[in-house]
């Protein structure tokens, strides 16, 4: 596997995304971008565990950009059972290897569904130098009570290279504990900047979530939203993006056109307003 880097983003397409990039300044608390492609009828994919491409080669470019800016590239486990995903940068960024210029894969992964192998694509990217090994979160409670089976193959795993990570509070059926607790793991570990992908069940989840802020006050994790849009209709039984309530967060809104895709990029108010 050693893949062709992307074509370059025009000054044009750099210009409009770098307002929403992650501060290179530290902060206490670690920087999200909510980013990820849908239809025109909101939908990410055909169906449940069907890989769907829906971005146009330029706006693809601008997602590997994106990668290119942030620590760490965030999935649910589903997500890397559909596709398969690499999780690296393609995208050349001058001074910087690829495997620098990749984020870090992370999988929310409560009971280690994933199954990962050496031939999965993010662990042949880190094995070819174009990417980073996983991180694949764990729920404590389930790392505390595995089965044999189950720890043979976190050791086989974690022998390749990627690393089991148990989090407490990660299998909590309260999205907002969750979320805090993958936060807080995410920010020991060193991430300051997170771009998660998908799929619906994390963008529905986080779209609702708040968490405590250093006052203590409730806010929402989420600093920007990048959303590509495809000019196709998925179908209702597609998978769908529409988060339990209605919400009116986003402020400072440009959009720019990426080929036939339209590209939406966004801040979020950290206290929620909606409707
Ligand atoms: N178009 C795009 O940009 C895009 C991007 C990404 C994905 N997708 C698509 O999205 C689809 C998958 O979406 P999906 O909704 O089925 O699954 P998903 O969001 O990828 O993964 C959901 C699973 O991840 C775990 N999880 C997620 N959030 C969690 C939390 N806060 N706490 C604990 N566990 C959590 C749970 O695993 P357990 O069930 O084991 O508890 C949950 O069932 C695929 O078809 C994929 O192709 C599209």
């Amino acid at each position: 596997m050693t893949s062709q880097p992307l074509d370059l983003l025009p000054d044009s397409s750099t210009s409009f995304l770098s307002p929403y990039l992650p501060p290179s300044r530290p902060s206490d608390r670690v920087f999200v971008t909510l980013t990820y492609a849908a239809s025109l009828d909101s939908r990410i994919a055909l169906g449940h565990g069907q890989r769907t491409q829906l971005s146009g080669s330029e706006s693809k470019c601008m997602t590997h950009y994106l990668r290119a800016h942030h620590d760490g590239i965030l999935v649910g486990v589903n997500t890397f059972l559909a596709d398969n995903p690499g999780l690296n940068c393609r995208y050349s960024i001058a001074g910087k290897s690829p495997v620098e210029a990749s984020p870090r894969p992370i999988i929310i992964d409560p009971t280690f569904r994933c199954k990962i192998e050496s031939r999965s694509k993010s662990m042949m990217a880190a094995a070819c130098m174009e990417g980073k090994e996983p991180w694949i979160l764990v729920s404590a409670e389930w790392r505390n009570s595995v089965s044999p089976s189950d720890l043979v193959h976190i050791q086989s795993t974690e022998r390749m290279g990627a690393r089991v990570i148990p989090v407490v509070g990660l299998q909590s059926d309260n999205r907002n504990e969750s979320w805090a607790a993958i936060l807080k793991s995410l920010k020991e570990l060193g991430i300051r900047s997170l771009m998660v992908e998908g799929g619906a069940r994390v963008i529905n989840d986080l779209l609702c979530t708040a968490v405590d802020d250093i006052n203590g006050t409730k806010v929402s994790p989420i600093d920007v939203v990048i959303i590509t849009i495809a000019p196709v209709y998925l179908g209702k039984n597609g998978v769908e993006v529409s988060p339990a309530t209605a919400l009116d967060n986003l402020y400072d809104i440009t959009w720019d056109q990426f080929g036939r895709d339209c590209v939406m990029a966004s801040f979020n108010k950290k206290l929620r307003a909606t409707f």
